[in-house]
């Protein structure tokens, strides 16, 4: 979603609040902007599309401040025009903001009263007039901020420069992140440490409600009852300073590409390889023995893995497992049974609906449990138990990598919760642990298999519908293939149980369909043959994704891609591979920008 940088610097901080912004491109936006002090004046310059046009821009109208604030907008109120585009700004204060101010109605009419003209379609604007008017009855930039926030009803991530004061920004934070980055005489600010990264490895994170006045000699942190309070100075991993492509055309590719390492990696996290076993690198602090039940919740690739999980929480640890997503399940008031565990799964720690299941679910008495990728992120800081993937910087939109580190993480839990409730021995185990070592190792044999998922791509971009069906853990998956497709070769696709079928989809099969089915040669495996024969028979066109021993066993006649072979229980870490380069080399045939989709964002910090 939008993404935020403000620097207090040592010279003309323009260019460098564009470079900043750039690595936030990942996010999704459609505008930009830029605001400096000159001689003591609020100076702008906007573009509606991408950071290029800023950029031109800014090479026509050079902008000399040496304090500035910078956006990357994500539309909410109003269309993606230059004049909907953050800063805005009064005569004296000038802001950039992501996420909603709900009460921004009320505000603007009471401020339209009082003689304050708007001239956006923007909630955001409200925040530059509320502040003015508060400077207008004589407060200083700070006391105008502790005036003015607690009137601000919703989620937000602000940064604020003011007219006469080139060394001063005021920072605050509600719902959405926000960092300070400390440098040698300069600050800065930003919505994500990578923004940071380039200026400085010293950061701190805002807790929510915090708001902050920085000038080039520090800064000054408040609590939401305006105390002066001291957060934590961390240092930046090396990891989140590295963004860039290495020699792949896109981000998307480079994270399909990286999975065999970073599963490896986050299983090492979680197992003690040597004797393979489970090992939790955290207490749990409740005895899953007794555990009642289990609730998970997330959104979009996140839910999905989710609901794979759930099939090894029940298989593994005999659990009864609740499953939604986060924005029904926010909303849903269900009753949860006290001392049962929620566990929501997320990668950017910051998606709005999430953290709100999570907190409805604290109000329940659950024990909270997050499988996340950011450990400094709201969702991370809010749980129980943080359970990390170890995924590293995710920067394409579409989610790869951290989806099947989030499998890697819920499988060994679901393991450790089997072992701690007697459903799984030392052999069970040491079987299962094996199949997860292997997992990498079949990852990295089925990249091999780019060049087949390729070809298939070609019948795919001539699509207009797709279907996905699978079964067990494949369902999930299949579901994920639809959304993977869709969200970025914006090709119609959904995903079905196979069985389900002939309950209503088998209606759209004609020969114009692709099917693709995922189907390792599993338990369920011949279920979903009678499924293929009943596509078959109505000229569907099939895309088997299977081993060569299920390929053999179809009898059909039907393009399969052969995958290496495997143990059942993991099968969908690995056929995600070949599902995920299907939707990138489909969406990259039909010429479309697989790394920031239309419309989408990264992050989503607004319900
Ligand atoms: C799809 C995708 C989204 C996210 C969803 C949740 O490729 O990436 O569906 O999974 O927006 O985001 P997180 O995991 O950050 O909570």
């Amino acid at each position: 979603m939008c993404g935020i940088v403000g620097i207090l610097g040592r010279e003309p901080v323009a260019l460098a609040l564009v470079e900043a912004l750039r690595r936030l491109e990942y996010r999704g936006y459609d505008s930009a902007g830029v605001a400096t002090i000159e001689s003591g004046a609020i100076e702008r310059v906007r573009a509606e599309g991408k950071l290029r046009n800023l950029a031109e821009r800014l090479h026509n109208h050079p902008l000399q401040g040496h304090v500035g604030i910078g956006h990357t907008r994500w539309a909410t109120h109003g269309k993606p025009t230059e004049n909907n585009a953050h800063p805005h700004a009064t005569a004296k204060v000038a802001v950039v903001h992501n996420g909603i101010i709900e009460n921004f109605r009320e505000l603007r009419d009471e401020l339209r009263q009082r003689g304050h003209v708007f001239v956006t379609e923007t909630d955001s604007e409200t925040i530059a007039h509320l502040v003015t008017d508060n400077l207008n009855n004589g407060l200083s930039p700070q006391e105008a901020m502790a005036a003015s926030l607690p009137r601000l009803h919703g989620a937000f991530a602000l940064a604020l420069i003011f007219a006469g004061h080139e060394d001063l920004m005021i920072g605050a934070r509600r719902g959405a992140p926000l960092a300070i980055g400390h440098g040698q005489g300069e600050m800065f600010l930003g919505s994500d440490a990578l923004a940071l990264a380039p200026f400085t490895d010293t950061i701190t994170y805002l807790e929510d409600g915090d708001w902050v006045v920085l000038t080039r000699a520090g800064a000054t942190l408040h609590d939401g009852t305006n105390r002066v309070v001291a957060r934590p100075v961390q240092k930046l991993l090396a990891s989140s300073q590295i963004i860039d492509k290495g020699n792949f055309r896109h981000f998307m590719a480079k994270e399909i590409h990286e999975q065999p390492e970073v599963i490896g990696r986050t299983l090492a996290h979680y197992l003690d390889m040597a004797h393979e076993r489970v090992r939790l690198p955290f207490e749990l602090g409740f005895d899953v023995a007794s555990l009642p039940r289990l609730t998970i919740s997330a959104c979009g690739t996140g839910y999905l893995a989710g609901l794979t999980g759930r099939y090894w929480f029940e298989r593994f640890a005999g659990l009864a497992v609740d499953i939604d997503v986060a924005s029904e399940f926010r909303y849903r008031e269900a009753p949860m049974t006290p001392g049962g565990l929620m566990l929501v799964v997320s990668q950017s720690g910051e998606t709005a609906d999430t953290l709100a299941a999570m907190r409805y679910a604290r109000t329940q008495r659950q024990h909270v449990m997050s499988v996340v990728n950011v450990p400094s992120s709201t969702i991370a800081r809010e749980s129980d138990i943080v359970a990390l993937t170890l995924a590293g910087p995710e920067i394409g939109v579409a989610s790869t990598k951290a989806f099947t580190c989030q499998l890697a993480v819920l499988a060994c839990l679901a393991i450790a919760f089997g072992r701690a409730r007697g459903l799984i021995d030392d052999e069970r185990e040491r079987q299962l642990v094996r199949e997860l070592i292997a997992v990498p190792g079949l990852m990295a044999e089925a990249m091999t298999r780019e060049p087949q998922a390729e070809q298939m791509a070609h019948m795919l971009s001539r699509a207009r519908d797709v279907l996905y069906l699978g079964r067990g853990t494949n369902y999930p998956l299949a579901l994920e293939g639809a959304l993977k497709l869709k969200e970025i070769s914006y090709i119609h696709a959904e995903g079905y149980a196979a069985g389900e079928l002939k309950h209503g989809p088998i209606a759209l099969i004609d020969e114009t369909m692709p099917v693709i089915v995922i189907a390792p040669r599993d338990h369920v495996f011949e279920k979903t043959v009678s499924n293929m024969q009943e596509v078959a028979a109505r000229g569907g066109r099939i895309l088997l994704l299977t081993d060569a021993a299920g390929a053999k066993a179809t009898g059909l006649d039907l393009k399969a891609l052969i995958m290496p072979d495997m143990a059942d229980e993991f099968t969908a870490l690995v056929y995600a591979v070949p599902v995920q380069m299907l939707a990138y080399h489909t969406a990259v045939l039909m010429g479309k920008d697989a790394d920031q989709p239309r419309n989408l964002a990264k992050s989503v910090t607004v319900e």
